[in-house]
């Protein structure tokens, strides 16, 4: 498969239309058959569901061309079971894991060559998403949906790569107890902008969000969660809420941090005054990978993490290596994290 005509290793964060995309509708019930499409624009009634209540929920999931030449997915099952939980809370209709998985290689093998080469750094970032497409006037769910998923080659989320970012302890919440903060709605993400607007105006590059009800413990940002490694570099420690995105990459950190690296793991609730304490932090997610921070904004003064400004410290380096490496075929991955596509 000849690859398109990109610069791989100069790619960002953003779209680029690819050539196919997957869409599927549910409505009377049920879902009807699927398939590919070239159309990448979306016709829906004025009075959808989305535009007018924003019923939506999507994943994020990478594609990686391995040292060996295939084409995998990481963990995308859990991609898949996120969604569903999504759907659940929204009131929009499922799609089964198989079903997703079948999407998912589908696309991929019709835009093989999107796919960036092993080494480049980039990858293909999936976007799977369900919406209501059909009218609503009262408050209630659309009475049809789509399912949809498109690709499209990225590079690292934040400028500059693995270099430590700012960001910015927020005055604003992101989630409230027994709200939507553990699942991928949209709307959480539409009520995050105002927030991450200001702090980009005031040169960081995220926010830092607190728990809404008492203020005093790290949730996550707007789009990864925390992972925070002690002065002694044995330990990892990530805060656990219900108000938090179940991060699939913090899941498998930790695994890879007992398991591979040999570090202790603390999955509890982390006070915004320990936070000094620690000797590095960083952001994980799917775009995020692990991304360092080295400095947090709050008004009281500026948290200087000792890993510093120059470089991510060791023990989040070796995390990174070692993630980046499973998903890229060079280290051994534990049973069933690898999806292989072709
Ligand atoms: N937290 C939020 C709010 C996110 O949007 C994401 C991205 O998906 C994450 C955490 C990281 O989750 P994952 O590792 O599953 O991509
Ligand atoms: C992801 O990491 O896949 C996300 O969905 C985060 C988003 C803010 C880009």
């Amino acid at each position: 498969m000849e690859k398109k005509n990109i610069d791989w290793s100069s790619l960002g964060f953003s779209y680029m239309k690819t050539d196919w995309r997957y869409s599927r509708i549910w409505e009377d019930g049920q879902w009807k058959e699927g398939g590919l499409t070239d159309k990448a624009e979306v016709t829906i009634s004025e009075c959808a569901g989305v535009l007018q209540y924003a019923q939506t929920g999507f994943e994020g999931l990478k594609v990686y061309e391995t040292v060996k030449g295939e084409v995998v997915a990481f963990r995308p099952d859990l991609n898949a079971e996120r969604l569903q939980g999504t759907c659940d809370r929204l009131i929009m209709p499922k799609i089964s894991t198989e079903d997703f998985l079948a999407a998912l290689d589908e696309l991929v093998k019709a835009n093989l060559a999107y796919v960036p080469p092993y080494g480049s750094g980039a990858s293909l970032y999936i976007r799977p998403f369900i919406y209501g497409c059909g009218p609503v006037i009262g408050v209630a769910p659309a009475p049809s949906y789509e399912f949809r998923m498109f690709c499209t080659p990225v590079g690292a989320y934040f400028k500059g790569g693995v270099k430590p970012i700012r960001i910015m302890l927020s005055d604003f919440d992101r989630a409230a107890p027994h709200g939507t903060g553990h699942i991928k709605a949209g709307l959480n993400y539409a009520m995050s902008l105002y927030a991450g607007e200001m702090a980009h105006k005031l040169g960081y590059n995220e926010n830092m969000y607190l728990d809404a009800a008492t203020r005093t413990y790290v949730e996550e940002t707007g789009g990864a969660n925390f992972i925070f490694i002690t002065k002694d570099g044995k330990k990892l420690v990530t805060p656990k809420s219900d108000s938090i995105l179940p991060s699939i990459t913090r899941r498998s950190l930790t695994v890879v941090a007992k398991d591979y690296l040999g570090l202790e793991v603390e999955e509890r609730p982390v006070a915004f005054s320990e936070v000094p304490s620690f000797a590095e932090v960083g952001l994980c997610g799917t775009a995020a990978v692990i991304s360092p921070v080295g400095e947090i904004h709050t008004k009281d003064g500026d948290i200087k993490v000792p890993s510093g400004m120059a470089e991510m410290g060791p023990v989040l380096t070796k995390l990174r290596e070692t993630i980046t490496g499973i998903q890229m075929g060079t280290v051994e991955a534990p049973e069933g994290w690898i999806h292989r596509i072709c």
